[in-house]
Parts: C-alpha cells; structure tokens; sequence
C-alpha cells in the first residue's frame, strides 16, 4: 500500500479510486493548502495529486523524499510543476489533457459573447438600478459573423473553441507551434498564419497556448498596438501570457474595443486598474468548472496514479 497525498478537495469518485488499494492523505480544508503544511504532508509520499493552485518545486520534492514516484496534476495546464526537477529525480508529471476540452472552449466563447456583446456591462447596469429602456443605440456591441477569430495555439482547445466560432459564421485564422492535421484545419477553413499577421487582421483574439517562459508576456503593449482598435482580446489559457497592466491601458485608451479573462496574472488578485473598465469582462478561472468536468480530471488523475504505483506506464504523462 502505497501513500498518496492530495492537496486539495477533489471529487469522492476519484478519491475512491484511490482508496481502494492505497492510503489518501487528502487535505479537506476550505481554504487552499499552507505551503508549511504542504510541506509537512508530503513527506514519506509515494504519489502527489496537486492541484494548480500548489507550486511543485525542488522544495516540495525534496520534502518528499526519494520515494515519490510521481505527480499528478488535477489540470491540462502544469506550470505549477517544475517538471525538469521531476525528471531530475524521475518522478513521473502528468496532466489532465482531453477531458476539459469542450468545457473550456465553452467558457472562451462565452466569454467572446460576454465582451462583443457587452453582457457584463448591461447585467451590472440593471443590478446597480440604473435607469434604462430599449434604445436603438442603447448598448451596442458587435457582431461575430464574417468576423475572424484568430487563434493563438491550436491545440485541442483552439481547435474546439474554432469550431464553436465557425458556427457563428466566423472566419479562423490560428498560430500554431505545429502543423495540426490537414483535414481538420480544413473542415474548419482556417488558415495558420504568424502571430503579427493573426494580431493584425483578427476581429476577435483568443489564447490557447500553454504557459512558460517562450509565452511569458507573449501579448504586451507593442502586440496589443498592432491589433485592431474594433478587436477584442480573450485568455482562458494562463495569466501571465497578457501583460495585465498594457491590456488595462490598451482597453482604457481605445486601442482595442473589449477583452475577457477567464485568467490572471497573479491569480487570485486582479490588476486594479481592470476593475475599473467597463470594456472587459472578467471572470474567476472557471473554464474547466463544470461538475462533469471536474470529475473526470480528478479521475484521469487518479488513474495516472494508480498506473505508475502499479509499476505501468501512465495514461498522459508529460515527462
Ligand atoms: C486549468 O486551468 C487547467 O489547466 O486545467
């Protein structure tokens, strides 16, 4: 029977996956771990399950101990793990990729409504008691067909929230690290192009790139100039791919019209001078946040787990 630590609330079916043949050590509280008890916790562990929320760095693995055999991240996203440090101790990293697709995409398109169409803005005015009435000119926003959407990374959640977007009668362009496979780029019509190019001629710019040190910053002040002033800006992938402070100052000047967040830079904190603009709508890190979802992440995760404490290759390893 192996030791298993998990460092946050998951769901029970995973947890009885888990039970079944080794002994949980799952943190229960409401509020995140404390490092200091994470720390304590992990010790003598065979398996972590972390959650995005925990830093997984040399400190954390050396607290472990030379047992550990993997870490299991409860997300597709594993910035949160220092992955060279894990091989460097072969401890094996997985992720949750697949299950969270369509959630996700589905929060990227919602949140490509809630900017376009200014759905933040007219919610906030009836709840704040603001006098209205309809009004030819009350409101307005823009509309999505015949627009492009420009994808940035067209991975499994570009390419859903692509398809979402050609049902809306939108054109898609995407940057891409790699060629995706043909046919799909052509059932969808789209057509990759570089990141100036996609800037330069989206209606609508929506991120899907994982998170590190060649996407740091990777939408700053030059790139947000070179979009359109009509151009909306979204981000379901990770914080710090926008810099929040020129986003805030793009968005309060005018250069582009709209953007929503679904991430944050220093997450949970939001730049302050977002809060004070109308022309973005921001909501807390939820594309993945469907009971669904959650539960198969927190199983894939424990079925990762199970596969490397039993000696097996495990089914989505990322080192
Ligand atoms: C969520 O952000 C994830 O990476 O799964």
């Amino acid at each position: 029977m192996s030791r298993v630590v998990v460092t946050g609330r998951i769901p029970e079916a995973a947890l009885d996956k888990l039970r079944a043949s080794h002994e949980v050590d799952a943190w229960e509280g409401a509020e995140s771990i404390g490092r200091e008890e994470l720390l304590r916790r992990v010790a003598g562990a065979d398996a972590i399950v972390s959650l995005l929320t925990e830093r997984v760095d040399a400190e954390l693995l050396d607290a472990a101990g030379p047992q550990l055999k993997i870490v299991s991240n409860v997300a597709v996203g594993y910035d949160n793990i220092n992955v060279p440090e894990c091989t460097e101790r072969h401890v094996i990293a997985t992720n949750t990729p697949g299950v969270l697709t369509e959630a996700t995409a589905d929060i990227a398109f919602g949140l490509i409504l809630m900017a376009t169409r200014r759905l933040g803005e007219g919610e906030r005015l009836i709840r704040a008691g603001q006098a209205w009435k309809w009004g030819m000119f009350f409101l307005l926003g823009s509309s999505l067909q015949g627009k492009t959407l420009g994808v940035v990374g067209m991975g499994g959640i570009g390419q859903a929230t692509a398809r979402r977007a050609k049902a809306f009668g939108m054109e898609i362009v995407y940057q891409s690290r790699s060629e995706i496979d043909p046919s799909i780029a052509e059932d969808l019509g789209s057509r990759r192009v570089e990141l100036d190019e996609l800037l330069a001629i989206s209606d609508v710019v929506s991120l899907h790139c994982p998170y590190g040190p060649s996407t740091h910053h990777l939408i700053g002040a030059e790139q947000l100039a070179t979009m359109k002033d009509t151009a909306y800006l979204v981000n379901t992938a990770r914080g710090p791919i926008v810099n929040e402070a020129a986003l805030a100052l793009a968005l309060r000047e005018g250069q582009i019209a709209g953007a929503g967040l679904d991430v944050f830079e220093q997450e949970p904190k939001v730049h302050p001078w977002l809060l004070e603009l109308e022309n973005v709508s921001l909501v807390p890190h939820l594309g993945s946040a469907t009971v669904e979802t959650r539960t198969s992440m927190a199983v894939l995760a424990a079925e990762n787990t199970l596969a490397v404490l039993g000696g097996e290759q495990p089914p989505t390893p990322v080192n």
